[in-house]
């Protein structure tokens, strides 16, 4: 479809969809509502208020069956009409029904459930409403973006219990919304399950990560605030680790006497087989990519853990790629282009970058050449802040750059990487562009919490007895796993994750490093102390979720595993 049909289709359903509107306020004006023209109107809305929901619940299905991308464009509209219509179902009931009362609303509401499930129902379409533009989704992250309008299920299954409730006779209607509601909850879950199997990693679950001290073999600088650092092994030869293209390692360096992790995507080819190289922009307030700029030479060592990491494209997932960048995160796709050009891949691979100026381009020379030898590489770059003499595009990244640079979007895989507000914003774009939500991978560069230097590894015991589990008494120390129903011997020198390993006790990871969050696992039972605890938060703490990578314990400890 065209930018012009999308345009028109937008606009034939925003006017339509405010048509039945239009006409219960017409008939109303003229009194041919009926005999019990409010009882009338809070039904229609009501009604249409559900039509609605439905109708933003099946976009994404109906988009993946009839492969119409295009579709993506009505959801909104559909969305903002379904609250439009429940506001007004309720608003009418108040005012008319209840005569402006909040006493006589909450007499009806405590005798007539139905009114309670319904009110649940028009609340949790609320922050859908508001948090519906697209200054809302870049503030909010596309993530959490997400997982909030997962209330739009919350919202449509109050509606049907609550027109169900008020039936009294004929349930016809209320049950073919519930069975409709039914069919698209059913559609999710067995999609969520496909999705979740296929964020597995190219090279299948993750293998035990390395970890050691690498040289700084070389340091090598890109813009004026952006340099690589080149490791190699301190006695020369192959490095001790082989990584995926995409995949980051996890750096230790010790600045003031305390052990600090980083992590960092290794931007160089896994063709490479005697360094590996990260490229770090250097924050005017941060800990560690100060400390690599400002303090770390060449010669030095420095202890490393690698590779980790699941935004992997080796070339085997797709017959093209589409790679989007924004300053400093061009580093994961720069290695993912680096590795397919080395291999001699024959897939179209498009790289759009955006970054500020022309000095802000990282790896300016290397893009150029390798656009120049191969052709299936198309490198697209624009500039937010270009000056005069920059002929290139202009501008962040907007539908109009992506559609430019690249052919037959919605059909390809894309991963992108950049700052979390231009990742939002791409994701939309890429959606309203008719791109599936599971061919769009992403990368964030979150930024551990900053450590406080003079903190000592934190220790944590799980509370006894409310909602923890007494230690058995005396005895060889002992980990036991309360869902698989195992005890193993504790190892002081070993992690938890580590001996849940030997046990086999399954234990998600990714970094091993205390930042990624992957390992939480509540304690239930004694203590443990953990030297980083970079990705737990307060929440976290409060439910008593420890890292498993991270924690060590020397007497009985329970966990839920
Ligand atoms: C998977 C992954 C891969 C990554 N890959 C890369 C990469 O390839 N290249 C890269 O450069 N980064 C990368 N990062 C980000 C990197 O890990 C660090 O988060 C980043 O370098 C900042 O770390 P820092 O210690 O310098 O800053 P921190 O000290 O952690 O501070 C974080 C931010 O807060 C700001 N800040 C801190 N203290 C203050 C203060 N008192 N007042 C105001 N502001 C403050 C800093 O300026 C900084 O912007 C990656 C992150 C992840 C999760
Ligand atoms: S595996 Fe990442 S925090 Fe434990």
């Amino acid at each position: 479809m065209k930018d012009s049909d999308i345009r028109f289709a937008k606009f034939l359903v925003l006017v339509n969809a405010g048509v039945p509107g239009v006409l219960l306020t017409w008939d109303a004006f003229h009194h041919t509502l009926g005999a019990n023209p409010v009882n009338f109107a809070i039904l229609t809305t009501g009604m249409l208020a559900l039509v609605f929901l439905i109708l933003t619940l099946i976009v994404t299905p109906l988009r993946k069956i009839t492969g119409w991308n295009w579709l993506i464009f009505s959801r909104r509209t559909f969305g903002l009409y379904a609250f439009f219509y429940a506001f007004a179902h309720f608003s009418i009931f108040f005012a008319l029904d209840r005569s402006f009362s909040f006493s006589s609303t909450l007499t009806e509401m405590v005798k007539r459930k139905y009114l309670i499930i319904g009110s649940i129902g028009l609340l949790a379409m609320v922050p859908l409403a508001v948090t519906s533009t697209n200054a809302m989704i870049k503030r909010l992250g596309a993530k959490r973006w997400h997982a909030l309008h997962r209330l739009t299920y919350v919202a449509a299954i109050c509606g049907v219990i609550h027109y169900y409730m008020q039936v009294k006779a004929d349930v016809r209607q209320p049950l073919a919304f519930a069975g409709a509601l039914t069919i698209l909850l059913g559609y999710r879950m067995v999609a969520a399950k496909k999705n979740a199997a296929s964020a597995q990693p190219a090279g299948g679950p993750i293998k035990k990560i390395w970890s050691g001290s690498l040289r700084v073999a070389r340091i090598i600088r890109q813009t004026p605030d952006v340099q690589t650092f080149r490791f190699a092994s301190p006695s020369g030869g192959p490095m001790p680790f082989q990584h995926q293209p995409g995949q980051y390692l996890v750096i230790s360096p010790v600045i003031n006497g305390k052990k600090v992790n980083r992590p960092y995507t290794i931007s160089s080819s896994p063709t490479q087989p005697d360094y590996c190289e990260i490229t770090v922009k250097r924050e005017e307030m941060g800990l560690v990519s100060r400390h690599l700029h400002d303090t770390l030479r060449e010669g030095d060592t420095i202890n490393i853990a690698a590779p980790t990491g699941r935004f992997i494209f080796d070339g085997t997932q797709a017959k093209s790629v589409v790679l989007i960048a924004g300053g400093v995160g061009i580093t994961p796709l720069m290695a993912i282009a680096r590795y397919l050009t080395d291999k001699g891949w024959q897939g179209d691979i498009y790289f759009a970058y955006s970054t500020k100026t022309p000095d802000d381009i990282i790896y300016r020379k290397e893009l150029d050449d390798l656009k120049a030898r191969f052709p299936n590489l198309h490198v697209h770059v624009t500039l937010s802040r270009a000056d005069m003499d920059w002929m290139g595009h202009k501008g962040r990244v907007t539908a109009e750059f992506l559609t430019k640079c690249i052919p037959e979007l919605p059909k390809r895989l894309v991963y992108i990487c950049g700052p979390e507000a231009m990742m939002a914003m791409t994701v939309q774009v890429l959606k309203e562009l008719g791109v599936p939500a599971e061919q769009i991978k992403l990368e964030e560069f979150v930024a551990a919490k900053r450590v406080e230097l003079d903190t000592e590894p934190g220790k944590v015991c799980a509370p006894i007895p409310a909602g923890g589990v007494a230690a058995p008494e005396g005895g060889e120390p002992k980990l036991t796993f309360s869902r698989s129903a195992k005890a193993v011997a504790l190892t002081p020198d070993k992690s938890l994750l580590e001996i849940a390993e030997d046990a086999g006790v399954n234990i998600d990871f990714e970094c091993r490093s205390g930042i990624c969050g992957r390992c939480k696992t509540r304690l239930l039972g004694g203590c443990v102390t953990m030297e980083t605890q970079d990705a737990l938060d307060d929440g976290d703490r409060a439910k008593n979720l420890i890292l498993m990578c991270q924690a060590h314990a020397s007497e009985h400890v329970t966990v839920e595993a």
